[in-house]
């Protein structure tokens, strides 16, 4: 199979995963329903879950997904994605368009839109939790869960949102800078690396180099989407562009310009191409992944 065929099965089995776990009894709460659905299923690249899911199969030499690594997978999209709803809101970054359609509070309404971020976020640990309790390790899957709610916190991706937040229209020293970018945007991708190894059974000294890897990785994809708002076009990225000059926010391509930007990102992704090579298994399609992250063009 090529890679782009792969690329193609993986994401639509991600899709169909998260399908089967939206939830589906909703009675007079039925707008949250849709919301969640509207959200979760329009599209986006399945990064996360699809990292995730290759860390995995990278470590267990296995396959196919059981249902505990279904469950996390879903858990981390829901994740991101109420992370996306609620970063779009008006009291943050107002945008209208994400995903190619409109944000879920101007489709459903404000109130709506904070509690679909919500609903997810919540559904989210439901659905892992179940995962948690159909797994044969459950010292790991314990684990997993603990990394899965750490690094969307306070000391993970809500963390960075909350410093993001607050350095609107302010001077953004470096070390504020890669601390936001490495909160706010690393630290999920770090979460679906790390609980890939953990559910796979993976050593802690290979986790630890993954998670090195991961947060190169993290940095690069938030530099390029800082690049990407300034150079790409909304229908392209299915989002605004000049959403961050738009909210008076420095970013990496404020600070050291386009052209160091891209030279980062290339740079960043290399040193974390490397290190994968220092890793007891491969993957190459992971591997290739991860370099196309470089290129991507949304
Ligand atoms: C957007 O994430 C938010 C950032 C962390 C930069 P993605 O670029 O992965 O968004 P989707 O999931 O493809 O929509
Ligand atoms: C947000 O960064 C990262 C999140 C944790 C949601 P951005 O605000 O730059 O993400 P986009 O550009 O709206 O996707
Ligand atoms: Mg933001
Ligand atoms: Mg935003
Ligand atoms: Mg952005």
């Amino acid at each position: 199979m090529s890679f782009k065929e792969q690329l193609e099965n993986n994401k639509k089995e991600i899709e169909k995963i998260l399908l089967e776990k939206l939830p589906k009894n909703c009675e007079m709460q039925k707008e949250i329903q849709e919301a969640m659905e509207y959200s979760l299923m329009a599209g986006g690249k399945r990064l996360r879950p699809m990292m995730l899911l290759e860390t995995w199969r990278m470590f267990s030499g296995r396959q196919k997904a059981d249902e505990t690594v279904k469950c996390y997978m879903a858990a981390m999209e829901m994740i991101h994605t109420y992370s996306l709803v609620h970063d779009d809101l008006p009291a943050m970054d107002n945008d209208d368009y994400r995903r190619g359609r409109l944000t879920t509070h101007k489709q459903y309404g404000e109130a709506m839109g904070i509690l679909a971020g919500d609903a997810l976020l919540n559904y989210a640990f439901e659905v892992a939790a179940l995962g948690a309790m159909k797994s044969e390790d459950k010292a790991a899957a314990i684990k997993a869960l603990s990394v899965l709610a750490g690094k969307s916190g306070v000391y993970g991706m809500l963390g960075g949102q909350v410093v993001d937040v607050q350095m609107e229209g302010k001077e953004v020293s470096p070390e504020q800078l890669e601390f936001i970018y490495r909160l706010k945007t690393g630290a999920l991708i770090e979460a679906s690396m790390e609980i890939g190894a953990i559910l796979a059974g993976a050593g802690d000294e290979q986790i630890e180099l993954l998670k090195q890897i991961a947060l190169k990785i993290g940095m690069a994809f938030q530099i390029q989407d800082d690049i990407l708002d300034i150079t790409s076009t909304t229908q392209v990225l299915g989002k605004p562009v000049h959403s961050d000059e738009k909210n008076k926010k420095m970013t990496y391509v404020t600070i050291y310009g386009l052209e160091k930007a891209s030279r980062d990102v290339e740079l960043l992704t290399g040193q974390a191409v490397e290190q994968m090579g220092m890793l007891q298994a491969e993957n190459p399609f992971l591997k290739e992944l991860l370099i196309g992250l470089v290129q991507r063009k949304k």
